[in-house]
């Protein structure tokens, strides 16, 4: 059966969807104390997040149930998950911005960025303990093993800032694991909470691994060509730390000259200045890798398309389609 659900349907659930979730994740933290522990907690989690991956997790249990009802804790274990890896995260890139206000190693210090992202860790699996149905088991392994993942994708980008000879495929492997397999998780976890079958589960993977790659490869373009203060972060922080973006990577094959010259320097002096952002910027614009890079999400985003055939209910499989599309051009 086919069934059409439009990008308005799609962007009217994503706002549904998004409110839940953010009233749901107010109540998570509201009373606990001591405020040094949890204030930075409430903090991250009021920021604007898009809230990504909960919304796939529950689109996931549509797909594969129809429902959703049973998935609401796991959309939130899934986030806060994801937000105890952007506090730390965020003192691993030193970066000062998030969500347009201060990183929570700044706002407060390193020490309660660290172990509020401790406890919001935990508190994820809590959740998911809490999660209505009998397939706990499966989901504690479904968020460890994104958690072990993301650790193993952190050291992996971390090792490429040092590295010279960085390759392409590098880079490929390092944002499957710290960008690609969250988010296949979040839609695994969603399959599990709807009851879904080993084949359904393992279609919501591969969907999610490709739409992940699309994600992290569009995060890198947005880190330097968002619109003025749209990203919330630094603009231009990855080039600052150095870090091997498809972007850089692929514009050191596409460049010769000065500009070849300028780019590689980053990658010997390990990042750069802020005030060389502009002068990278104006090279990426002008070598053709903007395109390539447009051109590589939607071909990957394609690509994830396919994997959604064997999902058994069509409405959950056209808005996760749709969301897909939507996520691909998305501008922030
Ligand atoms: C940021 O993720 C971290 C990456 C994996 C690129 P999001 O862009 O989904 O961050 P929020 O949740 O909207 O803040
Ligand atoms: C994020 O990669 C990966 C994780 C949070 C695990 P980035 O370092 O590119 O994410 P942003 O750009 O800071 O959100
Ligand atoms: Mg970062
Ligand atoms: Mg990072
Ligand atoms: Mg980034």
């Amino acid at each position: 059966m086919s069934i059409l659900i439009t990008q308005e349907l799609v962007d009217q659930k994503y706002r549904l969807y998004h409110e839940r979730i953010n009233a749901a994740l107010n109540t998570c933290f509201s009373t606990q104390k001591p405020d040094t522990l949890y204030e930075p907690a409430r903090y991250i989690l009021e920021g604007k997040g898009k809230r990504i991956r909960p919304f796939l997790t529950l689109l996931g249990s549509e797909a594969v149930s129809g429902s959703s009802e049973n998935a609401l804790n796991v959309a939130l274990a899934v986030e806060i998950l994801h937000n105890f890896t952007l506090i730390h995260d965020d003192i691993m890139d030193q970066a000062e911005l998030r969500h347009g206000r201060p990183t929570v190693h700044r706002e407060w210090n390193v020490n309660t960025a660290i172990l509020t992202g401790d406890v919001m860790i935990a508190f994820a699996y809590e959740l998911a303990l809490r999660a209505e149905g009998t397939r706990h088991k499966e989901l504690i392994h479904i968020l460890n093993h994104a958690n072990i993942t993301i650790c193993e994708g952190q050291a992996l980008d971390m090792e490429l800032e040092k590295k010279w000879d960085a390759t392409i495929d590098d880079y490929l492997d390092m944002i499957a694991k710290k960008t690609g397999r969250l988010i296949s998780a979040a839609l695994e976890a969603g399959g599990v909470a709807g009851n879904g079958t080993p084949l359904q589960l393992q279609s919501l993977v591969t969907f999610g691994d490709k739409i992940g790659r699309a994600f992290q490869i569009q995060d890198d373009y947005l880190d330097i060509m968002a619109a003025d203060g749209k990203s919330g972060k630094m603009a231009g922080g990855d080039i600052i730390n150095g870090k091997k973006t498809y972007l850089l990577l692929r514009s050191l094959e596409l460049t010769t000259g000065r500009d070849h010259e300028l780019l590689q320097s980053i990658i010997t002096n390990k990042g750069t200045s802020p005030e060389k952002v502009a002068e990278v910027k104006a090279i990426f614009e002008r070598c053709g890798i903007l395109e390539e890079t447009a051109d590589l999400i939607n071909r990957t985003t394609e690509e994830a398309l396919d994997a959604l055939d064997a999902l058994p209910y069509p409405e959950g499989r056209e808005y996760l389609r749709g969301y897909a599309n939507i996520l691909m051009k998305r501008d922030f």
